[in-house]
């Protein structure tokens, strides 16, 4: 089939979106935990990144030696900052030091600030598209926060008495906010730093975070009461990847994750057959990661992922060379093989991989959710997630929608099609071009190319809109 008939067939695929989303009204609860944060947002200009480096007398060498990957001084955030900007990536670091937050705060500033965290995204996300009980968790509560939470009847928290309240208009006045700075860069920006021209080759961004509470998974006690007698159909997990190994408070990272666990049992317990997903994010511990994967993992229903963080998770699973040849060529071809990995490894039933232009899920045959309502999902979290890039964000129904009209792009069928061609040599023909479902004897392969929207008005977040609604819009 030649590319204008594709772009036809996948027109026609489309067209589920609008009726996925409201179907999403049947769904009865929703718990999004644990990370909800507010995010700075700056779009940082090339001008801004030099200054900053002429400021601090940062040589081309000093910028671009990297020991770690956190933030213990401010020429930390400048290294993060251009190494992201040199690749095109985006990355998260950990800010260790309150003095560089208040230089974050004073010398960078921000053009706006919105909601955070993936529990924080997901949750807003789930309530907008119309699910009848979204239940956040909040470290913090204070009313900074709770006014970035949309202000929808069916978007829940608990007050400081532990109460379930409409989350916007909660105010736990004696909670700290929690900011994290997002720094944005644009495709095709240049910087100049000591004479090395550097031009940036993908529009990405680089968070810089400084969140103590998130950063030892604190729960509310409240929440975590309320939970166990909550009515929910889904629990979406996140924030784990904020840990460290040893934390601060003498706490370990492994003991953490043993009590979160225990407290998921609680929250299991007494409700339907509920699906647990897990959206792993950047984790720069390499021992905390070892664990999410080692650890949680095995007890979720669903992970998602993105192309970094599936070379991430490869490098702890003893896959260094597969993940060498992810991050050398970053193609679904692949990355499929990385994602067949990580499910042998965690036996997790079902892996979600959300990348530039491609959402592919790998899952047991007779999965619960089947292949077809799979991609009914992906092809719901692609129009809404394109609605959010080109809008901005996704505060009413209006643009969750604005994108259904569009085509999916010629990258995202060429990346398709390199995925088309290596299933074929593994498991023969398949429909995968056509169809974007695929099984074979052991997994059903289920993968659509995306709308992409040009020039996008942002991208944070974007990752835990596709995989919370990809699952949730699964009907
Ligand atoms: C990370 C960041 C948070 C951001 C989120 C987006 O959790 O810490 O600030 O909102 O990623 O996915």
């Amino acid at each position: 089939m030649n590319t204008p008939n594709l772009k036809e067939t996948w027109k026609k695929h489309y067209a589920i979106a609008p009726s996925s989303i409201d179907k999403m009204s049947q769904v009865d609860g929703v718990i999004s935990a644990y990370n909800s944060n507010i995010d700075a947002v700056l779009k940082i200009t090339p001008k801004l990144i030099e200054d900053l480096c002429s400021e601090l007398k940062l040589s081309y060498e000093e910028i671009t030696n990297i020991a770690y990957s956190k933030i213990r001084t401010k020429e930390d955030v400048l290294k993060a900052i251009v190494k992201c900007f040199t690749s095109g990536i985006a990355e998260e670091w950990l800010v260790e030091e309150v003095s560089v937050f208040k230089w974050l705060q004073e010398r960078i500033g921000y053009d706006r600030l919105q909601m955070g965290g993936q529990a924080g995204i997901v949750a807003n996300a789930m309530a907008v598209c119309g699910a009848q009980n979204v239940y956040v968790h909040c470290a913090s509560l204070p009313k900074l926060q709770a006014e970035l939470f949309l202000d929808l009847p069916n978007l829940k928290s608990c007050d400081e008495k532990g109460e379930i309240k409409k989350a916007h208009d909660i105010d736990r006045t004696t909670d700290l906010p929690l900011i994290h700075w997002i720094l944005e860069f644009d495709i095709d920006a240049e910087i100049n730093i000591d004479g090395h021209k550097i031009k940036c080759p993908k529009s990405n961004r680089f968070i810089a975070t400084y969140d103590p509470l998130n950063f030892e998974l604190y729960t509310d006690s409240y929440f975590n009461k309320q939970a166990h007698n909550l009515s929910h159909d889904y629990i979406v997990l996140s924030g784990y990847h904020m840990l460290t190994e040893k934390l601060p408070n003498g706490k370990t990272s492994a003991d953490i994750i043993d009590n979160s666990l225990e407290l998921l049992k609680g929250w299991k317990k007494g409700t339907r057959d509920c699906v647990i997903h897990l959206e792993v994010a950047s984790t720069q511990d390499k021992v905390v990661r070892k664990q999410i994967i080692e650890k949680i993992a095995p007890e979720m229903d669903s992970i998602g992922l993105n192309e970094r963080e599936t070379i991430d998770v490869l490098e702890v699973i003893n896959k260094e060379d597969l993940a060498k040849k992810c991050d050398k060529e970053t193609t679904s071809a692949n990355l499929f093989d990385g994602i067949v990995a990580i499910k042998e490894k965690t036996k997790c039933p079902r892996i979600q991989l959300h990348m530039f232009g491609l959402y592919l899920t790998l899952q047991d045959k007779n999965y619960k959710i089947s292949a077809n309502a799979n991609r009914n999902g992906m092809i719901t979290a692609a129009v809404v997630s394109a609605g959010k890039a080109g809008t901005g964000a996704i505060n009413d129904k209006n643009a969750l929608l604005w994108a259904k009209d569009m085509e999916v792009a010629d990258k995202s069928l060429e990346e398709l099609e390199r995925l088309a061609s290596h299933i074929k040599s593994l498991y023969g023909e398949n429909a995968l071009m056509s169809e974007g479902i695929c099984s074979t004897d052991k997994y059903d392969i289920i993968a659509i190319p995306t709308i992409l929207v040009p020039k996008p008005l942002t991208l944070v977040g974007m990752g835990d809109t596709i995989s919370s609604i990809s699952l949730v819009a699964s009907r």
